[in-house]
């Protein structure tokens, strides 16, 4: 018997990866090359049983999975999940998070979910949702592109994420100043004309993009609290 088939559809923000590998990954590769979001997040998530909210193929999770520390993949979209890895997966959103309360020591979402456009009373579900999954105390970290950089200065129009909605939810930001390194120009053209078009990718005359993230930390049992 396969998997049974979970109709998300209603509750999931499309995203390109699963159709179109290729493209995702260049993406993946270049974005944060030198490894300075996961080096942030293995500081700051405890070594124990953690989730990953819309894992994608599961590269950061795979890259946390070290020193006694074990990471649940859940991702929705079936075609994003890469089964070679070595992980645990299961098909969720984060507006229904298929676990008991107290499951995890703590939860994190990378460029998932959690996005600029997404409705904010989704955002504060999906909050509420990782808030229930973690124990009282353990970290909430969502990354997000933070703007002020090369990369959101490519888009026409506002790809940054929203500072002020994490503080008003109780989350503490910090900024992890990474890039998009490249393996060649000609890459770098590929991936920047496919996300903002081909004029800009003319533009581009280096194969590294600067690239603001935020860290935006929370606590379970702090976020959400705003009524
Ligand atoms: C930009 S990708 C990021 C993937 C991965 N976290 C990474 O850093 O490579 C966004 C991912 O969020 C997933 N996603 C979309 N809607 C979601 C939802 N409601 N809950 C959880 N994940 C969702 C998508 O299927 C996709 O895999």
């Amino acid at each position: 018997m396969g998997e049974p088939e979970h109709d998300f559809s209603d509750h999931v923000i499309p995203f390109y990866g699963g159709v179109d590998r290729r493209m995702f990954a260049i993406e993946r590769r270049a974005m944060d090359r030198d490894g300075r979001v996961v080096e942030f997040l293995d500081g700051a998530l405890p070594r124990a049983r953690v989730l990953d909210v819309g894992a994608g193929d599961g590269h950061t999770a795979e890259l946390l999975s070290r020193g006694g520390r074990t990471v649940v993949a859940m991702e929705p979209d079936g075609r994003m999940i890469d089964r070679s890895k070595d992980l645990t997966w299961v098909r969720g959103v984060a507006q229904d998070i298929p676990f008991r309360d107290d499951a995890f020591a703590g939860a994190y979402a990378t460029w998932a979910f959690f996005l600029s456009g997404t409705p904010d009373a989704d955002i504060e579900v999906g909050v509420r949702e990782m808030d229930r999954v973690v124990v009282s105390g353990g970290p909430l970290i969502i990354i997000d592109n933070a703007g002020g950089d090369e990369f959101t200065a490519l888009a026409d129009h506002p790809i940054a994420g929203d500072g002020a909605r994490w503080e008003r939810l109780g989350f503490e930001s910090h900024i992890i100043d990474t890039s998009f390194r490249f393996d060649t120009l000609e890459e770098a053209r590929e991936l920047i004309a496919f996300y903002f078009g081909e004029a800009t990718a003319a533009g581009l005359d280096s194969r590294e993009i600067g690239f603001r993230v935020f860290a935006h930390v929370g606590r379970s049992g702090r976020p959400g609290t705003e009524g």
